[in-house]
């Protein structure tokens, strides 16, 4: 990279395509607030692809398909891959106590097939189709008869490479109750990571995917979408709720993040909390 790009940020204009281009590609919205940040995320870019300069790198950027491993990497740049297990105890505790013991009861009384489908859109590293798992794992009275599917899905194959491995730090294990980690994880002797047990990994697979796409699945029991509306618009989000409507079952349910910002976009469904939604 020329010495003279070191402190360089991109033009306005260069912003401008450089935001319209992800905008197109991921729903993402990159703010003019963001120049200085993405100037440092494209120079690490730069850096290792040894391409001169922003301009060529756009241009570079805008011929590739979206599983170019270039993109792939460009993107896990520009977007938030934070998460951990256990994260929104509400959410947890509901899950627990509320949804996996109802789907139990109903299928005692043999009003639903022992079968159980949840959906985790967006789930970066895996953290939270590996809490899903282990919440069924623990509370699903009879786990061995039910075919539970929990498919966790992301934009990203960096990040979905990562959630294959089933493995955590101490920092996203941190949430997770002792019971939980005894029985679904083993510790490494050597470092402080976590990885599931085969229990766990039976439950969920992975498999890359845009929200801004139709997904081709049978329809969901439930579905997760948290922490990645946030960094939508509108008409973005509607696109993903619209896919997302169709992925649900009929009485199905949506749990949004609480800053999700996708009340007023869910009007046919019923608001059951402020982040829980039933499919009519
Ligand atoms: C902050 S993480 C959220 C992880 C998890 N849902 C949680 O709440 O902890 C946001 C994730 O959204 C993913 N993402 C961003 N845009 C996406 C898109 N258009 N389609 C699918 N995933 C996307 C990113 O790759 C990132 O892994």
């Amino acid at each position: 990279m020329p010495i003279n790009l070191i402190h360089e940020t991109v033009t306005p204009d260069q912003l401008t395509r450089y935001a319209r281009l992800i905008y197109d590609r991921t729903g993402i919205v990159i703010s003019p607030q963001k120049r200085t940040l993405l100037s440092n995320r494209l120079r690490r870019r730069l850096r290792e692809t040894g391409i001169e300069g922003y301009e060529a790198y756009y241009k570079h950027l805008s011929k590739l398909r979206d599983a170019d491993p270039e993109w792939d990497a460009f993107l896990q740049e520009i977007t938030t891959h934070e998460t951990y297990l256990f994260r929104d105890e509400t959410h947890w505790k509901w899950f627990r106590e509320q949804f996996v013991a109802e789907v139990a009861e109903a299928a005692r009384r043999g009003q639903r097939q022992r079968t159980l489908r949840i959906l985790s859109a967006a789930c970066s590293t895996g953290d939270e189709p590996f809490t899903i798992a282990a919440c069924i794992a623990a509370c699903m009275p009879n786990l061995s008869q039910w075919k539970i599917d929990v498919l966790g899905t992301d934009i990203g194959a960096g990040a979905l490479e990562e959630a294959k491995a089933a493995t955590f730090n101490e920092r996203a294990m941190r949430l997770v109750p002792d019971d939980y980690r005894k029985r679904f994880f083993i510790k490494s002797p050597t470092a402080t990571l976590w990885t599931a047990k085969p229990t766990l990994m039976s439950l969920v697979r992975f498999r890359q995917h845009n929200l801004m796409a139709a997904l081709s699945e049978r329809p969901f029991d439930l579905v997760f979408v948290k922490n990645v509306l946030i960094y939508f618009d509108k008409p973005s989000k509607q696109k993903v709720l619209d896919h997302l409507r169709k992925a649900i079952a009929p009485g199905g349910l949506l749990v949004a993040g609480a800053a999700e910002g996708v009340s007023d976009l869910l009007n046919d469904f019923q608001r059951l909390e402020p982040w829980l939604y039933r499919k009519a």
